[in-house]
């Protein structure tokens, strides 16, 4: 029996590998694969979720009103140009829906998101993926891998799994030396985190162009990651676009509640900011002070690179494992010698921080 046959690019996809969240045995987890906040969810989204409960027999708003309009505000942009998705990864693979017929190119950045090869795969693109320099997005590479198939390209910025950020000044240079019917998606998931002056999440980018689309996520600074709710700003033409191309009544009623009073909790924003920029310091410097590499990150999270072929990454993630602690080992990206590690409560830091030691015999 023959049966069904998908696209030949189906069938070739992989299906993304989500980090683990089981440790060994029957020890209690501690979760620091999947960059979630280390504070929770902001009381005040946690109230409006439960408001919505009453709610559960309808549609929700189509057109995300509340959302786009508590969005609207925060950032002085434009609500009409707002669009939501279940997640941003949603938003990645509705643009690829949207703009790559099988056999365009999309380029992307080594050592960045996992979603790109298979956005890009999923609608029969041909993923183009180029060197980054030092774990970070080099622009000159990106711009050389053009050609006049390329539809789409990928910045993630800043970078996940490196955590590493290029400057405004880079990115339009890189809008600047690209033709316009390409689209350049500025992935800012982490944008919340980064407090460099010369970092900016895409905004100013997306006002003066028709060819920028930025894309950004409740799931990290707001932890809400089990709502799946990502957001998106661009021009009026590729906003309306990913309206058509997005299912009708994406993102449920409960999320778009949470969200607004996400958005709304400045308290929890400051409190989760403060409590980020301490212990993503304080696990640099302590990670370091234990002889391992650390890259500098603007995020939520650390690379962590394991030099001595003795004291291996994937010997550091067993034991860890054993202890009932989950870090991010990648297998197939040419990291093998790095474990990422979310910034998580004081306490779990402490305790990885000790458990490294351990490893290490320190
Ligand atoms: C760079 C980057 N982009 C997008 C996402 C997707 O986030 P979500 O689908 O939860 O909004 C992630 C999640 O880890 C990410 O790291």
């Amino acid at each position: 029996m023959s049966g069904p046959k998908t696209h030949s690019w189906i069938e070739d996809l992989n299906v993304y590998a989500a980090g683990k969240a089981k440790a060994k045995g029957d020890i209690k987890p501690v979760k620091l694969s999947a960059n979630e906040s280390a504070i929770g969810s902001s009381p005040m989204a946690v109230e409006a979720y439960k408001q919505a409960v009453t709610k559960l027999h309808r549609y929700p708003d189509p057109v995300y009103t509340e959302l786009r309009i508590a969005l609207a505000e925060k950032y002085g942009i434009e609500g009409g140009r707002i669009f939501c998705g279940v997640g941003s990864d949603d938003l990645l693979k509705v643009a690829c829906r949207a703009y790559l017929s099988p056999g365009d190119e999309a380029i992307y950045v080594d050592h960045s998101f996992l979603m790109y090869p298979i956005a890009i795969k999923s609608v029969g693109g041909v993923p183009v993926m180029v060197d980054d320099e030092d774990y970070t997005t080099n622009v000159d590479n990106i711009i050389s891998a053009v050609t006049d198939k390329t539809r789409i390209i990928f910045v993630a910025n800043p970078n996940n799994p490196t955590g590493t950020y290029i400057a405004n000044s880079e990115i339009e240079r890189l809008w600047k030396n690209i033709p316009d019917h390409i689209l350049l998606i500025l992935d800012s998931a982490y944008a919340e985190f980064v407090s460099h002056d010369d970092y900016e999440a895409g905004i100013e980018l997306v006002e003066k162009s028709n060819n920028v689309m930025m894309t950004r996520t409740f799931s990290k600074l707001y932890g809400l990651a089990s709502l799946r709710l990502g957001w998106g700003y661009a021009c009026k033409e590729i906003a309306d676009t990913m309206d058509k191309t997005r299912d009708p009544f994406n993102v449920p009623s409960s999320s778009q509640a949470a969200a607004v009073a996400a958005l709304k909790d400045v308290e929890f924003e400051k409190r989760a900011l403060a409590f980020n920029e301490k212990w993503l310091s304080w696990l640099t410097d302590e990670v370091s002070a234990l002889g391992l590499r650390v890259i500098a990150s603007t995020t939520n999270f650390i690379m962590i690179k394991f030099e001595d072929e003795q004291k291996s990454a994937i010997d550091a993630n067993e034991f860890l494992l054993s202890r009932g602690y989950i870090l991010r080992y990648f297998k197939n990206m040419d990291l093998d010698d790095f474990l990422r590690l979310t910034v998580g409560t004081k306490d779990e830091n402490k305790a990885v921080v000790e458990l490294l030691k351990e490893f290490l015999g320190k």
